[in-house]
């Protein structure tokens, strides 16, 4: 039998939970897709450091291009980051040559996710971009709303999106550390972007509001139309008075339909102390989804680190190693509607 070959670009936190994974996982993939998943070729900055993995016998490309070039691999995974540099080069590249593509790259996506959609889809075999790890980590909430809402007219979709703010919220009012102190321990965990002004500034979130709203309402990606505001501003003193009202802070991410268009913001939010999102506490993110012939979901699980996301890229692989075609967004690139938002002022 022939094995799925990934060429693994990016060997950070997610990179190398993800080779740790496959190797754990390794008898349960194989029994499950019916052949072996391995990784035969690599890139990452840095070729001498220690990583703790053996890489003796995969081939190590200085630039993800290059490994995206390979001829041997047959699925590009991009775990490095950025919305254009190194990360977009070769995944435009691993796309021009057809080959599938999953990324946990939301800032990528947010930014140039139609065009690659629609070069993706435009090759015969019209594989969509695999991105599970790019929305709320570890939970499944791309393929929720890709595969298993199509009975559904969506309303709203919206949540808590990133793992380093509600981290930061948690501990600060939980054990009244100060938000440098509770950020340098995300950072430390993994939870971070290697730039963490994307987590506290409230732009990761908007990324994957922005993928969210794609998926859920068929409209072409837009992260620009999104109304901003971050949790940098927030003060020991703002938790404590909210606290003492009855409420929490969370940093929420929401997508509604509003008149004719759709209206995307993300903002710190009082929640009461009863709601269930007040409950999500640390790495934990929830995403809730309303439409008419189900009612509420709520999907709750780590929003970050390293083995949940790749749980999400392993989830993606297994779609490329048993040949499942699903277009990016659910529907074709080519049939995703224009974005008119209704935006607020
Ligand atoms: P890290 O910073 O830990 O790892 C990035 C990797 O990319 C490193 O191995 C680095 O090499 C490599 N890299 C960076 N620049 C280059 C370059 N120019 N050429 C080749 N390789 C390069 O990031 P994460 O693993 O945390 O995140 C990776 C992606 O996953 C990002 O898009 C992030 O947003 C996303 N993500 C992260 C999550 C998390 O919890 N960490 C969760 C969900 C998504 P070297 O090691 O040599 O420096
Ligand atoms: N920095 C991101 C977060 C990683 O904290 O949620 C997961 O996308």
């Amino acid at each position: 039998v022939e094995p799925l070959r990934v060429g693994l670009a990016g060997l950070g936190t997610v990179g190398i939970a993800v080779l740790r994974l496959l190797e754990r996982r390794r008898a349960d993939l194989e029994a499950r897709c019916g052949r072996p998943i391995v990784v035969s070729a690599v890139s990452a900055r840095s070729r001498g450091k220690d990583r703790g993995v053996d890489l003796s016998d995969v081939t190590w490309y200085d630039d993800p291009a290059d490994l995206a070039h390979d001829n041997s691999i047959d699925v590009f995974v991009e775990v490095i980051g950025g919305e254009d540099g190194p990360a977009r080069r070769a995944v435009e590249a691993a796309i021009a040559r057809g080959l599938p593509v999953v990324t946990a790259n939301k800032a990528l996506l947010a930014r140039h996710g139609n065009a690659l959609a629609r070069a993706a889809e435009a090759h015969d075999t019209g594989i969509g971009i695999g991105f599970e790890a790019a929305v709320a980590g570890g939970i499944p909430i791309v393929r929720t709303l890709r595969e298993a809402l199509p009975g559904n007219a969506i309303s709203r979709v919206y949540g808590i999106l990133n793992g380093t703010c509600n981290y930061i919220l948690t501990r600060m009012e939980r054990e009244g550390l100060d938000f440098a102190t509770c950020l340098a321990e995300a950072q430390r965990l993994g939870y971070a972007e290697a730039d963490p002004t994307f987590d506290i500034e409230g732009y990761d979130t908007a990324h994957k509001l922005a993928l969210l709203t794609g998926l859920a309402f068929g409209t072409e990606v837009d992260a620009d139309a999104i109304l901003i505001e971050g949790i940098s501003a927030i003060t020991p003193e703002d938790i404590a008075a909210a606290d003492e009202l009855g409420y929490r802070i969370k940093l929420l991410g929401v997508a509604s339909r509003a008149g004719d268009g759709i209206e995307q913001r993300v903002h710190p939010t009082m929640v009461p102390k009863s709601s269930a999102i007040a409950r999500i506490d640390g790495v934990l993110n929830a995403v809730a989804v309303d439409s008419d012939a189900l009612g509420e979901i709520v999907l709750v699980g780590p929003g970050a680190g390293g083995e949940a996301t790749a749980s999400s890229v392993i989830a993606d692989l297994m779609d490329v190693a048993t040949g499942r075609h699903i277009p990016t967004f659910g529907r074709p690139a080519s049939a995703m509607q224009p974005y008119s938002a209704a935006r607020i002022a």
